[in-house]
């Protein structure tokens, strides 16, 4: 190793700067979040450092900066790029101030390195000054790790380390109950908002640490939307609880892309709709959650878009709610916006829709049961989950209540996916267009004027091509045998 990681203490000492650009306001930034104060020598500061101004503890000196200005500093940055930053280098090891001149590693007694800034919680990542580049990749993956809230959990846990002092005496079993605490329920509920929840968790596992009774450990569900199909599209806090879940439950709307994110020993149970077979009853999901919670594992429900639109997901959590299983839910990106975002068809428009309605085509036992009142409103746009089977009579509906058979009409299959395809056509053409293409779903319809912006805002280009309203080759494959456009089960 060659550098000693250390975390200084600088809260109310003198640090020096000099530079006036980017550089050197990140560090004058970094030096004031730590409480220095910092005196910054810099003819005329760049607009960088506009927002610091109004910091007390900044002191700016329109001018070079000299020897005798590094008395009583601890840390001085050398940022001006010029002779100067050896003469500030010269004048720092004479004054015995630790120096850091930017890109010359041989004026420098220490790193500045990436962090990551959860306060109090700081991550800081260095290669030695080998690759900035590299520290700053692995830096961003951290930030997706640790959830904004993890300063706060250490600040909560720090709350009550007196407390855990006091009733458990060895190091070992405190180590133990802390790394329960931090990878358990207590941080879950915590992380989850519930501060109570979390306290009086924290407070009974350490009454059984103390009496020596080893609890059961308390199961838990995390109902995840993993979005249309995209990886790219989860949210953090989703990629993090996958990362956690000790199984995952996933129906057929989750594609591999998604599952490959999970934990890789995760046990894994499809609850999907298999080609010729029939679904597992929402009941029995909802048995299995509860299930597998009680037998103390954390629980991964994974559900394609978002699991509270079209997706059952409140009646998932209602049977839990009914057990008492602390569960937290997870929004996803949903078809609606997924799919139209990458076919370049925005849902409002100032020119075109003023609303938007998301509505399911598939009514109970197949039948359409829409509420054409609602779906015939102009200026809007409606966006229908579940209609592939019952396109026609969507449109014959909207036609024989008097829409302009002109009405733009966009399917999307497979939305975000490699294999996105995009079917345009009128209310009078959709039904043999859609037929033509062949297309299997799962697919959004979107209806609206706002489908004509797509001629100018497509961006999304999948390896087979974007179909416009002249497709008819009907050569896409399924990404589940047996048609995936069915009603959640
Ligand atoms: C049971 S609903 C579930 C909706 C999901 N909860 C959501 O928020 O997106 C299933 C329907 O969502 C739509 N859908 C889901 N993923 C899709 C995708 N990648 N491309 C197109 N449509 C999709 C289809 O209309 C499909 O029939």
């Amino acid at each position: 190793m060659d550098h000693l990681p250390v975390f200084l203490d600088i809260k109310g000492k003198k640090v020096v700067v000099t530079g006036a650009g980017t550089i050197a306001a990140r560090r004058a930034e970094r030096a004031l979040s730590a409480g220095a104060i910092v005196h910054l020598f810099a003819s005329e500061p760049g607009s960088d450092f506009d927002a610091l101004k109004a910091s007390d503890s900044l002191i700016i000196h329109n001018r070079d900066c000299q020897p005798s200005d590094l008395e009583d500093a601890v840390v001085a940055w050398g940022c001006v790029g010029d002779k100067s930053d050896q003469a500030l280098a010269d004048a720092a090891r004479t004054s015995k101030t630790l120096i850091n001149v930017a890109d010359e590693p041989e004026n420098c007694d220490f790193i500045t390195p990436s962090i990551v800034d959860r306060d109090p919680l700081i991550v800081a990542v260095s290669t030695g000054g080998t690759s900035p580049i590299l520290a700053r990749t692995i830096r961003a993956r951290l930030e997706v790790m640790l959830p904004a809230t993890y300063g706060d959990l250490a600040r909560f846990a720090g709350g009550f380390r007196d407390k855990v002092m006091d009733k458990l005496k060895s190091g070992s079993s405190r180590l133990r109950f802390w790394e329960t605490v931090t990878t358990g329920p207590v941080a879950e509920l915590f992380l989850a908002g519930d501060i109570d929840g979390a306290s009086t968790q924290l407070k009974s596992e350490l009454e059984a640490a103390a009496s020596g009774k080893q609890r059961p450990r308390l199961g838990e569900v995390y109902l995840v939307g993993g979005g249309p199909g995209d990886p790219d599209l989860l949210t953090f806090r989703a990629l993090r609880l996958m990362q956690l879940a000790d199984v995952v439950v996933y129906d057929r709307l989750v594609g591999d892309g998604i599952l490959n994110m999970v934990r890789r020993d995760a046990e894994r149970i499809y609850v999907g709709k298999m080609p010729k077979n029939h679904a597992v009853p929402q009941e029995e999901i909802s048995q299995i959650l509860v299930r597998l919670a009680k037998q103390g594992k954390r629980v991964l429900r994974l559900k394609g878009g978002d699991p509270f639109i079209f997706g059952r997901g409140g009646e998932e959590i209602e049977a839990l709610a009914a057990e008492q299983i602390p569960f937290q839910v997870v929004p996803g990106i949903t078809a609606a916006s997924g799919c139209s975002s990458y076919a370049g068809i925005p849902l409002t428009h100032r020119d075109h829709a003023q609303a938007c309605v998301f509505t399911t085509a598939h009514g109970r036992d197949g039948v359409l049961d829409v509420d054409w009142d609602v779906l015939l409103r102009p200026n809007q746009t409606v966006a229908v989950y579940m209609g592939l089977s019952n396109t026609s009579h969507l449109c014959r509906g909207f036609l024989a209540r008097g829409a302009d058979p002109e009405l733009p009409v966009a399917v999307i299959d497979n939305g975000t996916r490699p294999n996105q395809k995009v079917v345009v056509a009128t209310l009078a053409t959709m039904c043999d267009k859609v037929e033509a293409s062949g297309i299997k779903g799962p697919a959004m319809i979107i209806i609206g004027t706002v489908v004509n912006l797509r001629d100018k805002l497509a961006w999304y280009n999948t390896k087979m091509g974007s179909m416009h309203s002249d497709y008819a080759s009907g050569e896409i494959k399924d990404w589940m045998p047996g048609g995936t456009d069915q009603p959640p089960t």
